[in-house]
């Protein structure tokens, strides 16, 4: 099989799908006014079925998931207070210098036994109350799926042991759902059986459900009161916002029961590359649609197997011994067989052909650098350079590697040899930051 250059395969996130046909007619054709006046009838119309699928009393409609977490974790904690996590959540990962910048919020990290999943008992432990009085914990924050955790779900009774164990200590909890329609999906439970065992909870449009922008928040009417103060004072009160929460309505209306497609492809993607690289990936352990390849031992490191991948056209994202991608909407089982077949390929290149594993312009991805077979050509500029995931905090340069602290970072795809960024003695000298970086 042939990858063709014509067609990327973008599993970079389930965030990259493009607004259906059935979108972009009900975006054209929305009925909009000023959101800052709460005036807009089809962000109203979006909140209440939010509210209504979640059993909430109200819903706000935000730009992002981050901006969601941030509103809610400056609502619900005191600055220097804590939030208990999972010690992998996107809260306490991508978005800690957001909580500390705009909430001066701290975490208790709690590490998972497996898959990103709190047990009541490690809860139980870092709720026990500070002898001295001292460290004060606000919200307790659930991230499902956990994607980090190899978009794991949890099971609604386990998310109920969890609330029950914070409402003993009179701490709230708070549910990142940012992938909770995959979670529904994958347990077959429903958004609001989730909800009931949560204070108030965030549901992403814009991850799996295709819509091109848009997350809620939803939680009791006094709550949504101070999200909505917060979103103006965080310069996130949109004005005719109802052109994207119609998209949103449309995704809603399409369901979620097409996630399930997109969990089959993930598996069989697993076993495809299960077979290519043994003990790799265990397909067993893929529930949804984040599969994570560990590519310790292959001889290439996560950035380099991102770089050759993206050198025939299929882009993948690296985290520290890993390759992460995610399935989505507008991949399918065509797309799979192609993406197995270019991990294939790329791995007998490495063992049969070592000279001539990469093509000059996708540097030194662990061969020699001479045009390879696996390669059709190079891949277009606009989507090599179109790598920005904020989702993930994915940004690709041309020097990135791996930072050294657990951090996201990419591969660089349009050529240049890899250059540790982030704790190196040079980078501050060729900061184009400058003094920015200082102004906090
Ligand atoms: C678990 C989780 N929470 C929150 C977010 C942030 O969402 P957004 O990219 O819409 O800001 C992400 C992004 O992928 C996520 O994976």
């Amino acid at each position: 099989m042939r990858v063709s250059m014509h067609r990327i395969i973008d599993l970079r996130s389930d965030t990259v799908t493009k607004p259906t046909a059935a979108m972009r007619r009900a975006i054209a054709g929305a009925d909009v006014g000023d959101d800052w006046y709460g005036d807009d009838p089809t962000v109203n119309l979006l909140q209440d079925r939010v509210a209504e699928l979640t059993g909430k009393q109200a819903a706000a409609f935000l730009p992002t998931g981050t901006l969601c977490n941030q509103i809610a974790m400056h609502a619900y904690v005191r600055s220097g207070h804590f939030v208990v996590c999972e010690a992998q959540s996107h809260v306490c990962g991508m978005e800690l210098h957001s909580a500390a910048a705009l909430s001066g919020v701290a975490f208790r990290r709690v590490p998972a036994r497996s898959h990103g999943q709190l047990t009541a008992e490690d809860l139980e432990r870092s709720l026990e109350p500070d002898p001295y009085d001292v460290g004060v914990v606000d919200l307790v924050v659930v991230e499902n799926t956990h994607q980090l955790g190899g978009g794991w779900p949890a099971p609604v009774a386990s998310v109920a042991e969890l609330a029950a164990v914070a409402t003993a200590r009179g701490v709230p909890l708070y549910l990142d759902g940012a992938r909770l329609f995959n979670a529904c999906a994958a347990t077959g439970a429903t958004v609001a059986e989730y909800a009931t065992h949560s204070d108030a909870l965030m549901l992403s449009l814009s991850k799996g459900m295709g819509a091109p922008i848009g997350s809620l928040l939803a939680g009791d009417a006094d709550f949504i009161r101070e999200v909505r103060r917060l979103k103006i004072l965080f310069g996130a009160a949109w004005r005719q916002a109802g052109i994207m929460a119609a998209a949103g309505l449309v995704a809603l209306d399409e369901g979620h029961e097409r996630l399930i497609s997109d969990h089959e492809n993930a598996r069989r993607l697993a076993a495809g590359v299960a077979e290519i690289l043994p003990g790799s990936v265990d397909p067993s352990a893929v529930p949804t649609n984040i599969v994570f390849v560990d590519v310790t031992g292959t001889g290439r490191t996560p950035w380099q197997w991102a770089e050759c991948l993206a050198s025939v056209g299929v882009l993948v994202t690296a985290v520290p011994g890993r390759v992460r991608m995610l399935t989505h909407r507008d991949i399918g089982p065509a797309d799979i067989d192609a993406v197995i077949a270019a991990w294939k390929r790329i791995e007998s290149a490495s063992v049969t052909e070592p000279e001539k594993t990469c093509p000059p312009h996708a540097g030194d991805c662990g061969g020699g650098g001479r045009r390879s077979r696996v390669a059709e050509g190079p891949i277009s500029p606009s989507a090599a350079a179109a790598t920005a995931d904020r989702s993930s905090g994915i940004s690709v340069s041309r020097s990135a590697t791996p930072g050294g602290r657990g951090n996201y970072t990419s591969s660089g795809l349009a050529g240049g040899s890899l250059r540790a960024v982030g704790n190196t003695t040079d980078s501050a000298s060729s900061d184009p930051r400058g003094h920015w970086r200082h102004r906090y």
